[in-house]
């Protein structure tokens, strides 16, 4: 798994080309909920280059703490207080148009991606859509090396963690009555996947 340094220089070379793609899908996007944000690299940005939206950036309590650290300009960014946030657990109690987590499905064991899934859908606002980054599988697909090599290392550290299938995924957003509406390829192999609540809305990208 990398460490928070290599996190932090992945997450300044991969921001750019994420939000150019993210941007069009949050157009009309007010709040949005950032899980797993890690030193809120992208949360940064986010406020950057979409100054309406309201960012709310969320860590599991184990690393919360981490987060606030660096973020403690986050007022004057514009950011809201980062709230501790295991997605097994208790999520906040209001509506968000977007669901938004980079690099978190493969670090997340699957019972967590599960409660992901569930959680955004409980939460997302009509029309609402969760957007997740990283490096996927694709079934009866050989994956990049670069990608097997880092799925093969991630379950030799946790068996737990690990690449997910994007089909394994379209179906828990059936059993949540979401849609996926985009899969966007990424440089270095990752890809930008979004579902939507609402099944009728048409694809960009
Ligand atoms: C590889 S880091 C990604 C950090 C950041 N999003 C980025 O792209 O640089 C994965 C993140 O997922 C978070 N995470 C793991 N399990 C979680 C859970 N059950 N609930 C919320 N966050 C979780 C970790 O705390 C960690 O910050």
């Amino acid at each position: 798994m990398s460490t928070h340094i290599d996190d932090r220089s992945a997450a300044q070379r991969n921001k750019g080309p994420i939000f150019a793609a993210l941007k069009p899908w949050l157009a009309d996007a007010a709040e949005v909920l950032e899980v797993g944000a890690g030193d809120a690299t992208h949360a940064r940005h986010a406020v950057e280059c979409m100054p309406g939206v309201r960012w709310q950036t969320s860590e599991a309590p184990a690393h919360h703490r981490r987060l606030v650290a660096a973020i403690t300009d986050a007022a004057d960014i514009g950011l809201p207080a980062p709230l501790a946030l295991d997605v097994r657990g208790e999520w906040p109690d209001r509506s968000f148009d977007a669901v938004y987590g980079a690099n978190v499905a493969h670090i997340m064991d699957w019972a967590a991606v599960q409660a992901l899934f569930a959680g955004a859908a409980a939460h997302l606002t009509d029309r609402g859509v969760l957007c997740l980054y990283g490096p996927f599988l694709i079934a009866d697909e050989a994956p990049a090396a670069g990608n097997a090599a880092f799925d093969a290392a991630l379950r030799a550290r946790d068996a737990g963690m690990g690449l997910r299938e994007v089909g394994a995924l379209d179906d828990l957003a059936d059993a949540q009555e979401l849609s996926r509406v985009a899969d966007i390829p990424m440089p270095s192999d990752n890809r930008l996947l979004i579902w939507s609540s609402t099944p009728l809305r048409s694809t960009i990208g």
